[in-house]
């Protein structure tokens, strides 16, 4: 049976977040209240895969390992290793062709936040109706900073270009990708472009070419965000912070996610949150530890609608 893998991409230069990220790798800085990967890894874990490989760059893998460990905390497994040196997005396939073997991957920007009621329900089942590769459009109002996509009247893709200077549509490419296992190959036989890198662009354009790339359009409900310049870490934190403060609950809280799937239990939840007790953080997980029939909540994490999506196919 084909498995879906997940790969987090958390390497890079981070140079457009310096000072920053002189010392501390991008993907380790707070989005808010918590570090910027649990946020893609919240994405992978509630698109319910439980195998998850975090890429980053050799002198930072061992910070992610000690944040996150092999996941068995979190009910889940998690492996990493290292890109020598920034050489594209499509890199990430490649140093992770053993890992994926003759699996299907969802690949994810580790700057990359998805948000939105609805969400978990549309990634799942953009995962199981999966055939070769799914990427996701998002309108924006600055698609130059971007992977565009351009379709015709029909809706059907017509173009795809990266970081156009003139976009052919305000559609952008989000960070989140979903492949066969092809996408290895492909990846393998890409050359880099004008700026020296590996285009994830150039990998979607090939299945593009064979008829093989299906676009899913995230609408107005949905918020994504790419938090990889000072203005747009900012406004990210400031957007997970007037979320969880007006509705109470939080954003990409990774503990509260396995509890809810049934990845760990309620003592391993209450453990996690003694450990954190002095915040806020860790006041909410011991909070959620106390509740009682937990299936009330489940709506909150998009989880109820999923659990039917599942039922019933
Ligand atoms: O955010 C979505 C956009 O991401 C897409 O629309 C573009 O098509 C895609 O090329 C990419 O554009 P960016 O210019 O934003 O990519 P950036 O170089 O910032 O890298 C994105 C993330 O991946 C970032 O968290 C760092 C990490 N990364 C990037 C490269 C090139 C790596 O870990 N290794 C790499 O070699």
């Amino acid at each position: 049976m084909i498995r879906v893998k997940g790969i987090i991409l958390a390497g890079g230069s981070g140079t457009r977040l310096s000072p920053n990220t002189i010392s501390v790798n991008k993907h380790l800085l707070a989005v808010y209240d918590k570090p910027m990967i649990y946020y893609p890894l919240s994405v992978l874990m509630l698109a319910e895969i439980e195998e998850i490989l975090i890429i980053s760059s050799p002198e930072d893998v061992n910070r992610f390992e000690s944040l996150l460990g092999n996941g068995e905390s979190l009910g889940i497994s998690i492996t990493y290793q290292s890109q020598e040196k920034p050489n594209g997005i499509p890199e990430a396939l490649i140093i992770g062709e053993d890992f994926i073997g003759e699996d299907e991957v969802t690949l994810i920007l580790g700057d990359n936040i998805f948000y939105g009621q609805g969400f978990t329900t549309l990634l799942r089942k953009a995962i199981k109706q999966h055939e070769y590769a799914t990427v996701f459009g998002y309108r924006v109002k600055d698609p130059e900073r971007f992977g565009v996509v351009e379709f015709n009247e029909r809706k059907k893709v017509v173009s795809l270009e990266e970081k156009p200077d003139a976009p052919k549509s305000d559609f952008a490419v989000a960070g989140l990708y979903i492949y066969d296992h092809h996408a290895v190959d492909i990846a393998k036989h890409l050359y880099p472009s004008e700026r020296g890198e590996l285009e994830i662009t150039d990998l979607n354009k090939e299945y593009l070419q064979r008829s093989q790339l299906n676009v899913q359009l995230l609408g107005r409900g949905f918020a994504w965000m790419d938090a990889g310049t000072h203005d747009s870490l900012f406004e990210a934190s400031e957007f997970v912070k007037n979320i969880q403060q007006r509705q109470g609950f939080k954003l990409a809280c990774i503990e509260e996610i396995a509890y809810y799937m049934g990845h760990i239990s309620q003592r391993e939840l209450m453990q996690i949150g003694n450990y954190m007790a002095k915040t806020d953080y860790g006041q909410y997980l011991i909070d959620i530890a106390n509740r009682k029939h937990i299936e009330q909540y489940w709506d909150e994490l998009d989880l109820h609608p999923m659990l039917e999506v599942t039922e019933h196919e």
